[in-house]
């Protein structure tokens, strides 16, 4: 299977999981948080997490059935990151995957719930992984809530919005970046590890490789921020300039930032070739994150 066909049909595996697991529940008091939800869960993201994790288990010789429900855990937990970061009192953007932000479409106070709503619920889903044993559910749940908080995407973001405004250095922007965004992108490929059972070496590469791909994410999506389309990404552009923020373009201009992304590419890239699996998927999947255009 061609990386494209492969991305097609793991995408439409990943929206079919993730419907399965938010259902309407129309006659609950509560509906409107099933629909609110929905609204923003089944938007068209890229379902870059989850595929990481699915094509890492699947080169590592795991099954597609135990990686879907975890994998829909990060994508979950990903999108409530999202809502909350476009708030007022965050980034205070109207536009998501291509569809008005959440707390445009229903009131402030509700998209704040429904953000928690999908942390919990993150969860919840992960402590009932179909497929798996105890002791790999417990380990899935820590890196998690690891990567989420104050040492990981939590920390970052709490960094990140202190810094509006504020010159700062290229040791506190890799801090943010390291933090706020690759954290999560390394749990994908940690979970990977812990679902198909990988040898600790492995588990220590795929970390990495999670970490070098994670921040050259982040590099490019500030670059996008300013070269990028509105159609193709699905956000508002100037977003960062608007708000005064620190990112890789403000502080290391575009030219910096472009190649630093295309290094740590290159280093994710030699990292794949030491693993003790052949991983053309996965080394597949970080090109094309790297070359992006959203
Ligand atoms: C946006 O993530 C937030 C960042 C960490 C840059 P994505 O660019 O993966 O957003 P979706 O999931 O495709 O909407
Ligand atoms: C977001 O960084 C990181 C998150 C944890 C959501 P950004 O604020 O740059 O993400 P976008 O550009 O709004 O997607
Ligand atoms: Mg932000
Ligand atoms: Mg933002
Ligand atoms: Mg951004």
């Amino acid at each position: 299977m061609n990386l494209d066909s492969y991305l097609e049909s793991r995408t439409d595996l990943i929206n079919a999981r993730l419907s399965e697991l938010v259902p309407l529940q129309p006659k609950a008091p509560q509906a409107l948080l099933f629909e609110s939800a929905r609204y923003i869960l089944l938007n068209p993201g890229k379902r870059l997490r989850p595929i990481l994790t699915l094509a890492a288990v699947e080169s590592l010789g795991g099954t597609i059935e135990s990686a879907l429900t975890p994998a829909c855990a990060i994508e979950i937990l990903h999108t409530y990151s999202l809502v909350h970061d476009d708030l007022p009192c965050m980034d205070d953007d109207d536009l998501r995957r291509g569809m008005p932000t959440l707390h445009t479409v229903y009131p402030e106070g509700h998209a704040v719930l429904t953000g928690d709503f999908l942390l919990t619920y993150a969860f919840e889903v992960l402590s009932q992984s179909p497929f798996l044993d105890s002791e790999q559910r417990l380990q899935l749940v820590q890196v998690l809530s690891q990567r989420a908080g104050a040492h990981g995407m939590i920390g970052g973001q709490v960094v990140d919005i202190a810094s509006e405004g504020k010159p700062i250095s290229w040791e506190l922007l890799h801090f943010i970046h390291h933090h706020k965004t690759a954290a999560l992108v390394s749990a994908c490929l940690e979970f990977a590890g812990i679902i198909a059972k990988a040898s600790e070496s492995d588990r220590e590469l795929l970390k990495s490789i999670g970490l070098q791909i994670g921040l050259s994410f982040q590099l490019i999506d500030d670059v996008l921020d300013v070269t990028g389309t509105q159609e193709l990404i699905g956000k508002p552009l100037f977003s960062d300039k608007d708000n005064e923020k620190a990112t890789s373009v403000s502080v290391l201009g575009l030219e910096k930032a472009q190649t630093y992304a295309q290094e740590l590419y290159v280093s994710a890239l030699s990292d794949c070739k030491k693993l003790s699996f052949s991983s053309p998927l996965l080394e597949g999947l970080l090109s094309k994150l790297v070359h992006r255009s959203k």
